[in-house]
């Protein structure tokens, strides 16, 4: 069953008001934090995107994890406490859960800013019984802190960070948030890692462009949010959808692009902010990676990479990583 360990913090509506006026102030790109994205409807709209057929991510992760399952769970020590960072509707985490369920009776820990998307995990993996669900509605590491500090003595953790979600960080970001999440851990836990591969770049525009417009209703979503919660006046019909791929960085870029000169006003952020015809406002970015460069990250922040699995169709990486 699902338990929440927490309420919602109650200056969320503050805090989503300073980092829009945060971004919307920046004097060259204009940017909103990717985790705004992940209200309920996002987190509802995230899901569509699992299922369409240019976005192959959720699914090659999802592959690997129901081949291989019973593998990447044999090197853990029993018993383990399973913590996963950003879980949301944990349609792929069931595999690994089946596995451990096998050997032991295992607690789930996942972790979401959404608490739509945990009620929505308890759903999938309801009828996992040898498996029971706490929830904590919370960011990564005020949630995985949580965890750590719920474990037994002798008790082994298991932390998923799946969906190649790793990719939205910047890369010295990535490994500052690789080292942050290894401070909370004990030498011999594990952290299973998902990396979504460098491809062509047409696949990679069509999984973020795609043409049902999901992605497109995704991506605007956030400026409907921001309408909602902080009473603002976007007219969502004069923004539009953009990727591109930097190939330097080796990432997709999402925008939302203003189609005309325009003024918005957010009331709650007591905010105006101007648009030129052609300005952008940057919502997320999604690295990808190399397969080789996993196990030079994992020694550099603390671990060590002790296998990877891919997939052949969408290339793609799960990587088991041990705290060392
Ligand atoms: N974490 C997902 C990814 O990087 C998020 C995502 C998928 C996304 N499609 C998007 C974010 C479109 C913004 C716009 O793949």
């Amino acid at each position: 069953m699902l338990m929440l360990a927490q309420t919602p913090l109650e200056d969320s509506v503050a805090q989503f008001a300073a980092d829009v006026r945060a971004g919307l102030e920046k004097p060259k790109q204009k940017e909103l934090p990717s985790k705004y994205l992940y209200d309920a409807v996002g987190s509802a709209l995230f899901e569509v995107i699992g299922l369409l057929p240019e976005y192959g991510l959720t699914r090659a992760g999802s592959r690997i994890l129901r081949h291989h399952a019973e593998q990447i769970v044999r090197p853990l020590r029993t018993p383990v406490l399973v913590a996963e960072l950003g879980s949301g509707s944990a349609k792929n985490t069931r595999w690994i859960l089946e596995a451990l369920g096998r050997r032991q009776l295992t607690t789930y820990h996942p972790i979401d800013i959404s608490g739509a998307a945990l009620v929505q995990a308890e759903r999938e993996l309801d009828r996992l019984d040898s498996v029971s669900i706490v929830g904590f509605e919370r960011e990564y590491l005020d949630g995985l802190r949580e965890v750590a500090a719920r474990r037994a003595a002798g008790q082994g953790l298991l932390v998923l960070f799946l969906g190649g979600t790793i990719g939205n960080f910047d890369r010295p970001a990535a490994d500052q948030f690789l080292r942050q999440v290894r401070e909370l851990l004990l030498p011999g836990d594990h952290l299973l890692l998902s990396t979504d591969l460098e491809k062509p770049e047409k696949d990679l525009l069509v999984a973020y462009d795609d043409p049902a417009g999901v992605t497109a209703a995704f991506n605007l979503n956030l400026l409907a949010r921001i309408n909602r919660e902080l009473g603002a006046d976007f007219d969502l019909d004069r923004f539009e959808h953009v990727v591109c791929y930097d190939r330097a960085e080796r990432r997709i870029e999402m925008h939302l692009c203003s189609t005309v000169r325009q003024s918005v006003r957010i009331s709650r952020a007591d905010l105006g902010v101007t648009f030129q015809a052609g300005e952008t406002i940057w919502t997320e970015s999604s690295h990808k990676y190399a397969a080789q460069e996993i196990p030079r990250i994992a020694a550099r922040t603390g671990y060590r990479c002790l296998s990877q699995w891919y997939d052949r169709e969408w290339p793609f990486a799960q990587n088991l990583l041990l705290a060392e």
